[in-house]
């Protein structure tokens, strides 16, 4: 079979290229690089053997999607691709709309264009907003996002239903990721921010390589049992097989089915910091800082959907993801760019 995987030269869509070519698919990338290096793929071919097909080229460009459906005979799309800085977002609402939602409208257009209606999209736990109830379930209402960013997922959801509504050939499945960190086993692949990381782990892996001085803890008052903000942390590799785990799925023409891809454990932001020093014996240093904006208290899930449909579970714990989020920075403090 063959999956186009957009994005995939980014931060997940990498470590779901060796996945789904260790499973045995062909894969197709289609990235613009705005926020990737083609290194990436450098990088799946080594651990893999196996080439990736790669097409540099923008989701908003119907020429290159019209020319990889014809040439590549793509049976279901995989759609990474996207903007995701949350307060860039805020900033330039247009560009993220236009990016996050033309982008997946001209896609999924294309797509049907050539009958292939099999879509796994990349949502988000911001579109549960504020929890209506932790562990959040599929069934928790979605929330009022805080940001631009959060509205293209919501929004995004809520096209890629319809459309499934009105011609049931279409399979969709949305997944639902709670918060991606680790990196490849091999210290080789990695999440590679561009400028002062906005993000937890990233932040924290660069303060311990030297580029930062220290980590800035955002409120120590929140209702959580040490004040600071608690999260679902889920390693990328598991992620990764989540992808893997829905195609199946797909294949058997599920028609819509929604997915929270999480641990189901909530970690604070004090206990991030004294976990990756156990596992890596490297110290973190610290001051709180006043709360963001847009924050949360907790926000964690109830992942057993998953389990029960897709036969999906996450298997590494938390010191594993700081250990593989280490490795991959000390080895390569610029990232991609060495
Ligand atoms: P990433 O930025 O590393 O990957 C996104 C990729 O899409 C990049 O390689 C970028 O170059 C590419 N891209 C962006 N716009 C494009 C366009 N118009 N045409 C072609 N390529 C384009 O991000 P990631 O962390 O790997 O996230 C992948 C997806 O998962 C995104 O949709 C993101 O919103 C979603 N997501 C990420 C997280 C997270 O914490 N990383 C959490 C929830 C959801
Ligand atoms: C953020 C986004 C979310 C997005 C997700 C993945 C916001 C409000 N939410 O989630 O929409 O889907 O990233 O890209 O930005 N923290 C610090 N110091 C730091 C960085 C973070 O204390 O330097 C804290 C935060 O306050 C939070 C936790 O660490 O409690 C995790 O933060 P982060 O990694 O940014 O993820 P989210 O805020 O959960």
């Amino acid at each position: 079979m063959s999956i186009l995987v957009t994005g995939g030269a980014g931060y997940i869509g990498s470590h779901t290229c060796v996945e789904l070519q260790q499973a045995g698919y062909d894969v197709v990338v289609l990235d613009n690089l705005s926020n990737a290096s083609e290194k990436s793929l450098e990088r799946v071919k080594a651990l893999t053997g196996k080439e990736v097909t790669f097409y540099r080229g923008d989701i908003l460009d119907r020429d290159i999607l019209n020319e990889i459906m014809e040439k590549e005979k793509i049976d279901c799309c995989i759609h990474f691709a996207g903007l995701k800085a949350v307060g860039e977002s805020v900033v330039k609402p247009w560009e993220y709309y236009n990016n996050n939602i033309a982008g997946t409208l001209t896609l999924v257009d294309v797509m049907r264009q050539h009958g292939c209606k099999n879509i796994i999209f990349s949502s988000s736990a911001t579109v549960y907003g504020d929890p209506a109830q932790i562990p959040i379930t599929e069934e928790c209402p979605k929330g009022q996002c805080t940001n631009p960013y959060g509205w293209t997922k919501s929004m995004l959801e809520q096209i890629l239903m319809d459309m499934q509504k009105a011609d049931p050939e279409w399979n969709v499945i949305l997944l639902r990721y709670f918060n991606p960190i680790g990196a490849h086993q091999s210290g080789t692949m990695g999440e590679n921010p561009n400028g002062i990381p906005n993000n937890l782990m990233p932040y924290i892996t660069q303060v311990a390589v030297g580029k930062l001085k220290e980590l800035g803890v955002f409120g120590n008052d929140y209702d959580t049992p040490d004040g600071t903000g608690v999260r679902d942390y889920i390693h990328v590799v598991d992620l990764a097989k989540g992808h893997v785990k829905a195609l199946k799925k797909i294949e058997e023409n599920a028609g819509l089915s929604i997915y929270n891809l999480g641990t189901g454990h909530g970690y604070s932001v004090l206990d991030i910091v004294k976990n990756f020093e156990e596992a890596t014996g490297v110290k973190i240093p610290y001051s709180i800082k006043p709360r963001r904006a847009g924050d949360i208290a907790t926000c964690y899930c109830d992942p057993s959907k998953a389990e029960r449909e897709l036969g999906w579970k996450a298997e590494f714990g938390i010191r594993e993801m700081c250990a593989d989020s280490w490795r991959w920075q000390k080895n390569n403090p610029n990232g991609y760019e060495d």
